[in-house]
């Protein structure tokens, strides 16, 4: 469902939630982008500072300039990474999908840049506090995962990506970014092409433990 009444069931919704790399053009309702932002500041944050902001990219240009980048950043770090036809692992799906989002990103309705205020950890002591604070990511991350659930419930596919790292200082030019903000993940949001989940993901069980590490439910 796409309206803004849908209303997926909590632990369904967790377990579907993928990662949605092939996206649809089709533009992205305000009211819906509306909503899930909402959903997004409802995060806790330290102190209650709500160190978020965002930036909605949905010019064709904006989103071409971000979306070279993007690929040369990929191919810096990771060369071609060519997936063998007829692969069928979810590691070469996944390939596959990457390939897809890195080829289309300028043609997504919409590319959101979620970005914290810098921040000090309390661990850095004063007098080696050098350079720029790295973002709140601690505060951020609840925003983002919350504003990637938001868009499952309302029926639209994101996917939350880091490349922007390799030319972070470009893209704050590009956009008039202030200095004392960090981006913390850009994220491509629109009607997914493909389904949703199942995520796979390891059971909960097999890493943790009780009263002392290494300790599971069933040692002795
Ligand atoms: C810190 C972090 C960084 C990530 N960076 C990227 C990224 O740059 N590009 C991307 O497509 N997905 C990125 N992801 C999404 C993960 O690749 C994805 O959640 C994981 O492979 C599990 O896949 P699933 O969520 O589809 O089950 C990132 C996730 C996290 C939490």
């Amino acid at each position: 469902m796409t309206t803004l009444d849908s209303n997926p069931r909590f632990f369904d919704l967790v377990g579907d939630m993928r990662a949605m790399r092939r996206l649809k053009q089709d533009p992205v309702p305000q009211e819906l982008l509306d909503r899930v932002l909402e959903a997004g500041v409802k995060a806790p944050s330290g102190m209650n500072t709500q160190p978020w902001a965002f930036l909605v990219l949905r010019e064709p240009e904006a989103k071409k300039w971000f979306a070279d980048r993007y690929k040369a950043a990929i191919h810096s770090r990771f060369g071609d990474f060519e997936i063998p036809e007829g692969a069928d692992s979810p590691g070469a799906r996944q390939g596959r999908a990457l390939h897809y989002q890195m080829d289309h990103m300028h043609e997504f309705p919409l590319l959101l840049i979620i970005a914290g205020l810098r921040d000090w950890p309390f661990r850095v002591p004063e007098d080696e506090r050098k350079g720029l604070a790295p973002p709140n990511y601690g505060a951020v991350y609840p925003c983002v995962q919350n504003i990637l659930l938001a868009c499952r419930a309302v029926g639209l596919g994101a996917a939350l990506t880091t490349m922007h790292q390799v030319f972070e200082e470009e893209l704050h030019e590009r956009f008039g970014i202030p200095e004392e903000y960090g981006v913390v993940v850009t994220m491509p949001i629109g009607y997914p092409l493909g389904r949703f989940g199942p995520v796979r993901r390891k059971p909960a069980a097999g890493v943790t433990y009780y009263e002392s590490w290494g300790k599971t439910r069933s040692s002795p």
